[in-house]
């Protein structure tokens, strides 16, 4: 996907160089309806050249550039996912646009289930590694320069950044942990063997995102940080079947501390 036109329409339009981008998961979207969000530029996805209308499916996707906590920042509400059909490129688009605007961090939030039996819905998981398992690598093609093309992955999750996650969630009485996220492509949930399976991989969280965006915002140069909002128990952990309406539902739930605790990192964020 080319993003030249949608990089030179937001050179036009946005007001600054923001120097951080939060991702904003399914469920977690509130925060983009925040008054500081209201107060800043909304660019809708639909009037950027190339990317598709998510208006028809209930998301009113689009990038919000706006101060939060004194910081110069982007939020994107709503996000495009592998499963709705989309190419890699697109999905992993707002990330090349990103690092070509000048963005040094990337926060990734998403929802999750919980694949470790010992974690508790309600809780957030600060990502320290991924396990890729969509099928697909994002970066598969000719490669994006100045990106190497065989990226080293050691280090994805920033340790400076997951710290100062952990820290403002002590800060908040909210206590967050580190766990490993596997990204499936879905949509279909997994089944309670797949699950098993996962744990056994060395898998905390399952979703059905973040993990191609966190291998192009690195790619990009970026640094990257992860937080996995658990929204229901992985297949079969309990003796009832996954709903995604009621995952949404209880999200709303804990978005208060994850609120609480994404701004306190943006406030105390040091690069
Ligand atoms: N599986 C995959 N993706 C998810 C889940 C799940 O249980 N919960 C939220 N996203």
């Amino acid at each position: 996907m080319d993003i030249k036109p949608t990089l030179d329409l937001l050179h036009q339009q946005i007001p600054f160089v923001p120097e951080l981008a939060i991702i904003l998961g399914s469920g977690l979207g509130p925060l983009a309806d925040c008054s500081e969000a209201n107060a800043g530029t909304n660019i809708y996805f639909r009037d950027l050249p190339g990317f598709p209308d998510q208006s028809v499916i209930g998301h009113s996707g689009r990038l919000i550039f706006c101060e939060l906590e004194k910081r110069k920042v982007i939020l994107q509400a709503g996000r495009f996912h592998y499963y709705e059909g989309h190419p890699m490129s697109l999905v992993t688009a707002p990330m090349r646009i990103y690092g070509r605007l000048g963005v040094k961090v990337v926060l990734l939030t998403n929802a999750a289930g919980a694949v470790n039996p010992n974690i508790q819905v309600g809780s957030l998981m600060v990502i320290k590694d991924h396990i890729n398992l969509q099928g697909i690598n994002p970066l598969t093609g000719p490669n994006v320069e100045p990106g190497t093309r065989f990226p080293d992955m050691s280090s994805l999750y920033n340790t400076k950044l997951r710290q100062q996650l952990l820290s403002a969630g002590t800060r908040h009485n909210q206590e967050l942990f580190e766990g490993v996220y596997l990204a499936v492509s879905g949509p279909s949930y997994e089944t309670p063997a797949e699950i098993r399976a996962f744990h056994l991989l060395g898998a905390d969280a399952v979703g059905m995102s973040t993990a191609p965006e966190a291998i192009v915002a690195h790619h990009e140069g970026m640094l990257v940080a992860g937080i996995s909002c658990i929204s229901n128990m992985g297949a079969g952990i309990l003796k009832k079947e996954l709903n995604h309406q009621e995952a949404l539902n209880f999200l709303m739930t804990i978005g208060l501390n994850f609120e609480k605790v994404v701004r306190e990192f943006v406030r105390e964020l040091i690069v």
